[in-house]
């Protein structure tokens, strides 16, 4: 395990650039570090950003097996285009099928409790088994996204993960911001963020959002935006 960085090494690194802290954790942390993506259009950026600086970096994937094909097609230009060592993580077959058998297939729809149980079979379970093998992950968490999310860090312990380190390099991007590096490098995006979908997940859970409408709005568009995590991100307040 590389030697945990201090809360001070990690508090200056608040006012790191988002390509800074990028490459400060894939030297600090080589071989041990992974970043998450979703191919929404932050993953597509950060995958850019540290694929120029690391070629062959570790990046992984949920396949909650309820994906958009247009993310399936995203994923696979990515995969062309850059060197990377992209792993495609699935959930436990046993966990889906008891969970299905018992509630259904479309169980997200009955209760925030059901939706939940869902989003930790096909996600959170599947995400502690990767993060129980690296000593950092990288994700592209944005603090303008919601709610929940407006006291992202840059670089934290994240102590909902065994201790591991988080690092958010666009924390502080805008979504404007994020779309010019996104454009300048003609990066491969999900045609669906063209269709009305500034945040995807999964199909059944994702819906495209009306001009003014939080960006937000169409992941899990019958709760309250309190509720509206998955697990994968939980300890931000
Ligand atoms: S979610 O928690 O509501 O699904 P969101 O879609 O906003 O999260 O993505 C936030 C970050 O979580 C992404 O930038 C990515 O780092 C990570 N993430 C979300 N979904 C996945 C996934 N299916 N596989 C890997 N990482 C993911
Ligand atoms: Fe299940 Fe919906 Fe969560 Fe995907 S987003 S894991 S389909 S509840």
């Amino acid at each position: 395990m590389t030697t945990r960085p201090s809360h001070d090494e990690l508090n200056r690194l608040e006012t790191a650039s988002a390509e800074d802290l990028l490459r400060w954790g894939l030297d600090r942390f080589a071989g041990r570090i992974a970043v998450a993506s979703s191919f929404g259009v932050e993953d597509v950026a950060l995958i850019d950003m540290a694929a120029r600086l690391s070629p062959g970096v570790r990046v992984f994937t949920l396949d909650t097996g309820r994906l958009h094909q247009a993310t399936y097609d995203v994923m696979d230009r990515l995969r062309n285009r850059y060197e990377l060592r992209l792993e495609v993580l699935f959930p436990d077959s046993a966990d889906v099928e008891s969970m299905v058998s018992e509630h259904g297939v479309n169980l997200f729809y009955d209760s925030t409790e059901h939706r939940k149980h869902c989003c930790h079979v096909r996600k959170v379970k599947p995400l502690g088994r990767v993060l129980a093998a690296v000593d950092a992950w990288v994700t592209g968490l944005r603090r303008e996204q919601s709610v929940t999310r407006t006291h992202v860090a840059k670089a934290s312990v994240d102590d909902a993960n065994g201790g591991i380190i988080k690092l958010c390099p666009l924390a502080d991007w805008s979504e404007a911001q994020v779309w010019e590096y996104v454009r300048d490098r003609k990066i491969p995006y999900n045609a669906l963020h063209d269709q009305g979908y500034p945040s995807i997940g999964c199909e059944p859970c994702t819906r495209p959002i009306k001009p003014g409408d939080d960006p937000r709005a169409g992941r899990w568009w019958w709760e309250n935006p309190e509720t509206k995590e998955c697990g994968l991100h939980l300890s931000h307040d």
